[in-house]
C-alpha cells in the first residue's frame, strides 16, 4: 500500500538515487518494519543443514555492503543474501549504469561491484540485530588478474566465514571483465578445488561448517551447464543459485535503454533462468540443492522455480517493480496450507 504511493516519486528520480534513497530508508527503518511484514506462517524447510522459515529471500546486489540487514529482514523474508563483496573498497563503473525498462518489467546493470569492500560489510553485519539465514555473496576487484582471481575469492571466503549463514561464490556477474569464464575448463576446477579446501580448514578452525554455493549465469548452453552440474557434485558443493542476469535482449529490443551495455534482469529473463534450473534438476536430481533467481514478479513465477526443481528462490527486480507486496503475494502462494512445496 505505502509502495503505491512511493513507487512514482522513486520511479520519478534517477534509478540509482532511488536505490540509495530506499535502502537508506530501510536501513533507518531498521527492524521498525516488522510491524508491517506479513504474517504468513509457513512450515519451515532445512536446505542445506540450514533453517529456512520460508523459501523466499532476498537476492544479491540489493545490499551489496550489508547496510540494512534489519530492514530487509523485516520484509517478510525467509532469508537474506548480502553482497557481491570484494576483498577491497571499489567505486564500480561510472554513473549512469542502471537503467529501467518499465514496459518490459526489466533493468539492465553495468554497476560492476561498486562495494565498501569486504571489511566493512563484516563490520555492518556484526552491528546488525538480524539472527535469521544470511548468506554472504563474495567476488573479485576488477584490477586482480584473472590468474589471480582465486586468490580474492578465498581472501573473502577467510574474512565472511564466521559472519555467514552460507556463502555464495559469485562467477557469472556479466559486468567485471572476464569473470564468467571461471565457469568453464579448469579455471572451475581449479576455483572449486581451492574453495573445498579453504572451507575445510575453516570449518575445523571455527567448529562449524558454512556452506559455500556457485552462482551461475543463464546464458550457458546445455553442454556447460551439464559439465558445470557435474563438477559441483564431484566437488561436493553445498548447492547453487540459478541464475544471475543476462547479456541477451530477447524480449526487450526496441526499448528504451535495451542497448545498454551490461547484465538484463525481471521478466524477460524469467524462462531462461526456469531452463536452466530445469536442466540443473535433470542433471543433479536431488545431489545439491538450487536456490531459484531470475524474473519471479508474482507468486506463480515463483512457483513455477519450485516446480522446476529448486528449493529455495530469490528476487531482486520484481522488488524494484512491486514493492513489499511481491513478499506477501510470493509468500501466499509459497505458503498456501503452510507448506512451501
Ligand atoms: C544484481 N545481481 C547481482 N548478483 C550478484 O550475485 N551480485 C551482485 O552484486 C549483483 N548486483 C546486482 C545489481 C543489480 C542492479 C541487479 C538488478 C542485479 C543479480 C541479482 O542478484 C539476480 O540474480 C538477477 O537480478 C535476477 O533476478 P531478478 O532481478 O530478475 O529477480
Amino acid at each position: 500500500m505505502l509502495y503505491c504511493l512511493a513507487r512514482p516519486i522513486l520511479f520519478a528520480l534517477d534509478p540509482e538515487t532511488a536505490h540509495d534513497l530506499t535502502l537508506e530508508a530501510l536501513a533507518r527503518a531498521g527492524d521498525l518494519l516488522r510491524f508491517a511484514a506479513p504474517r504468513i506462517t509457513c512450515t519451515p524447510r532445512t536446505v542445506m543443514g540450514l533453517t529456512f522459515p520460508n523459501p523466499l529471500g532476498l537476492a544479491a546486489g540489493l545490499d551489496k555492503n550489508g547496510e540494512a540487514i534489519d530492514g530487509f529482514a523485516a520484509l517478510g523474508f525467509g532469508f537474506l543474501e548480502i553482497g557481491t563483496v570484494t576483498p577491497r573498497p571499489q567505486p564500480g563503473n561510472p554513473r549512469p549504469r542502471l537503467f529501467r525498462l518499465p514496459e518490459a518489467q526489466a533493468l539492465i546493470n553495468r554497476m560492476g561491484f561498486n562495494n565498501q569492500g569486504v571489511d566493512a560489510l563484516v563490520e555492518n553485519v556484526k552491528r546488525a540485530r538480524y539472527q535469521g539465514v544470511l548468506g554472504i555473496n563474495i567476488g573479485k576487484n576488477f584490477d586482480t588478474p584473472m590468474a589471480r582471481a582465486v586468490e580474492d575469492y578465498l581472501i573473502c571466503l577467510r574474512k565472511v566465514y564466521p559472519y555467514a549463514s552460507y556463502i555464495t561464490v559469485n562467477i557469472s556477474s556479466p559486468n567485471t571483465r572476464n569473470l564468467r569464464d571461471l565457469q568453464g575448463g579448469e579455471e572451475l576446477n581449479a576455483l572449486l578445488a581451492a574453495l573445498k579446501a579453504e572451507q575445510a580448514r575453516l570449518a575445523d578452525t571455527h567448529g562449524r561448517y558454512v556452506p559455500v554455493v556457485l552462482k551461475i549465469a543463464p546464458d550457458l548452453d546445455a553442454e556447460q551447464i551439464a559439465i558445470i552440474a557435474d563438477r559441483l557434485a564431484a566437488h561436493r558443493i553445498d548447492g547453487v543459485i540459478a541464475t544471475n542476469t543476462t547479456t541477451s535482449r530477447e524480449g526487450v529490443s526496441g526499448l528504451r535503454h535495451s542497448e545498454e551495455a551490461g547484465g538484463l534482469s525481471g521478466a524477460p529473463l524469467r524462462d531462461k533462468a526456469t531452463a536452466v534450473i530445469r536442466s540443473l534438476h535433470a542433471r543433479l536430481g536431488n545431489a545439491l540443492p538450487i536456490i531459484g533467481v531470475g524474473g519471479i514478479l508474482s507468486g506463480s513465477d515463483a512457483q513455477e522455480k519450485i516446480e522446476a526443481g529448486a528449493q529455495l528462490v530469490q528476487i531482486y527486480t520484481g522488488l524494484v517493480y512491486r514493492g513489499p507486496a511481491l513478499i506477501r503475494e510470493i509468500l501466499e502462494t509459497l505458503c498456501r496450507g503452510g507448506d512451501p512445496s
